[in-house]
């Protein structure tokens, strides 16, 4: 009230200036927001943060007009809801595109707030948080909306391993767009709901006469087990907003944290008695890497990313004895493990985002080597694998291996060998380390003495026989030093507990540079 008992027309002013900006487009707009089975920007807000810690920035933003003489209505914020609160207490700024105005599009002034709270979420090492939901550079803003996006683009650049950058696509992610999210450490998708393509259907309609639904050009499966670009997906918005808050908890708030601890409820020397008899005796029948994982980590939880994609490498966040750690492995059970180039991308990038955010690295190994053929060799196996080496070489977290069957030739080396930098390796009783299976090593080594034979057949299954007792068992690699102990499988959990306890102060350091030039 003021002084003559009447409120303040200023203050009330300011509500109703603030009402309005809380509507977005409107309630029309929202309605149709609704019939769509989308949840209104703020509802999306109110799922993802701490409840009542949100605090929005720079709502009475409006553009400043377009740049090819063209205008829109304005609308408060500018179709952007940013600004910061908590997920599990913890700080996050986050920005959230509002499809009710104008289509979520991105203009000068929308790309200002979100640049705004990126400088911000940088400056106070806390992760950034983008839902996304936007049909692209608005188009009546020319060449100011491109800007834009290139200010957003090289901010994801320059704080890429200095703050956790994730992406939730919430809608539509078109144009040029997309390479916001693809800059990001993680990249979240709701099925049949949201897209990514850099060319939409009206597009290729336009040019092709080609008509292509948006899911099947670049829905969440598309993304999810054929480009590979999305990590995880959820059935619904509220899944999708509750995951990123379940995978911000595995993270520090920027590279110079370490990652929460969380007291586990999970006995530490806990051993598990079926791992013992997981491994068949005989090396060709697979048995599931998934399964060892689940049963080494804390409860059995693994939040594996990119799990439809690359199926022959797995890679996620787990819990180890309290601690966040990231699991890297072949599965057996597909492809026999084999690295190809899919899977080099998958593990060499996953391993560089595990080193940027001081997440230790736990590698379970069992790949018969590198996928042979012409298909590989022509599409650059050398390039994508060397990524592979070059990442886990490069990283400086806690490495700690456990080598549970077949190590061959280039799986033995680049999958996190001792050599490369690797601080504790363990093999099981199981492991096979050699430079290439029986078959093919003992064809190259005895081709004359098994054609000589008088029974080649015979010759060649008992070179095999012999080969195998004498390489393919872990004892001949451990006398050379090039495994640290040979460990009983229900012994994993308890060994790696104590490894990422012995290794907790690892302190390395490389020749000073200005950055490496990882072969892309
Ligand atoms: C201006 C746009 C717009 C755009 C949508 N709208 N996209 N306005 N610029 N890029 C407007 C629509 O005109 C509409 O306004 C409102 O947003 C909602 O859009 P609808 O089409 O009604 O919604 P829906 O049917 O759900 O379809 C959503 C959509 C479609 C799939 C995103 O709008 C679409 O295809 N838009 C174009 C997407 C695209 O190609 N963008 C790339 C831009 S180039 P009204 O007032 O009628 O309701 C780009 C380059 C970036 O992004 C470069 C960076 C390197």
């Amino acid at each position: 009230m003021t002084g003559a008992g009447v409120e303040d027309p200023r203050i009330v002013e300011l509500r109703q200036m603030r009402h309005t900006a809380r509507q977005g487009g409107g309630p029309d707009r929202i309605a149709r927001q609704h019939n769509q089975g989308k949840l209104f920007v703020r509802e999306r807000l109110e799922l993802l943060l701490d409840p009542g810690t949100f605090h929005e920035l720079e709502p009475f933003i409006t553009h400043q007009g377009g740049d090819l003489g063209l205008t829109t209505e304005k609308y408060l914020g500018e179709g952007v809801v940013t600004g910061y609160g908590q997920i599990d207490g913890r700080t996050v700024y986050v920005y959230a595109q509002d499809f009710t105005v104008l289509g979520g599009t991105l203009s000068e002034m929308h790309s200002r707030k979100i640049c705004r709270v990126m400088d911000l979420a940088v400056r106070n090492g806390t992760p950034i948080i983008g839902l996304i939901d936007s049909g692209g550079a608005r188009i009546q803003e020319g060449v100011k909306a491109l800007g834009g996006y290139a200010e957003i683009f090289r901010r994801n650049a320059q704080y890429s391993g200095v703050i956790p950058q994730i992406s939730v696509m919430l809608g539509p992610c078109a144009g040029g767009a997309a390479y916001s999210p693809a800059l990001t450490d993680l990249i979240i998708m709701v099925e049949k709901q949201s897209y990514m393509f850099i060319t939409g259907p009206a597009v290729i309609k336009a040019v092709t006469g080609e008509e292509i639904e948006p899911d099947a050009l670049g829905g969440a499966d598309v993304h999810m087990s054929i480009s590979g670009t999305a990590h995880l997906s959820a059935a619904s918005e509220e899944e999708a907003l509750q995951l990123c808050r379940r995978v911000l908890g595995r993270f520090p708030s920027n590279n110079v944290e370490n990652p929460p601890y969380v007291p586990p409820t999970d006995d530490p020397l806990r051993m598990d008695e079926d791992l013992n008899t997981l491994v068949p005796l005989d090396p060709t029948i697979p048995y599931r890497m998934h399964d060892v994982i689940e049963r080494v980590v804390d409860r059995g939880e693994f939040i594996e990313l990119q799990p439809r994609w690359a199926c022959n490498a797995i890679v996620g966040l787990a819990r180890i004895g309290g601690h966040s750690v990231g699991v890297v492995a072949q599965e057996p059970s597909v492809m026999a493990g084999v690295i190809d180039l899919d899977a080099s991308d998958k593990i060499a990038r996953f391993v560089r985002m595990c080193d940027c955010f001081n997440l230790p690295l736990v590698t379970f190994v069992d790949s018969p080597g590198f996928l042979p053929g012409i298909d590989q060799e022509h599409r650059g196996i050398i390039r994508h694998g060397a990524k592979v080496l070059y990442a886990y070489s490069e990283a400086t977290v806690p490495k700690i291996s456990i080598i549970t069957r077949k190590a061959y030739g280039g799986a033995y080396v680049v999958m996190s060998s001792k050599f490369l930098g690797t601080d504790v390796n363990y093999a099981w009783p199981s492991a096979e380390i050699a430079v290439m299976g029986a078959e093919g090593a003992v064809n190259i080594l005895y081709r004359k003495q098994i054609a000589a034979a008088e029974d080649p057949e015979a010759e060649r299954m008992r070179l095999i026989e012999e080969y195998r007792r004498r390489f393919n068992n872990p004892y001949h690699a451990a006398s050379a030093g090039y495994v640290d102990d040979i460990i009983e499988p229900r012994e994993t959990r308890p060994k790696i507990i104590a490894a990422l306890a012995a290794l907790r102060d690892k302190q390395t350091s490389g020749p000073p540079r200005k950055h490496g030039n990882i072969p892309m």
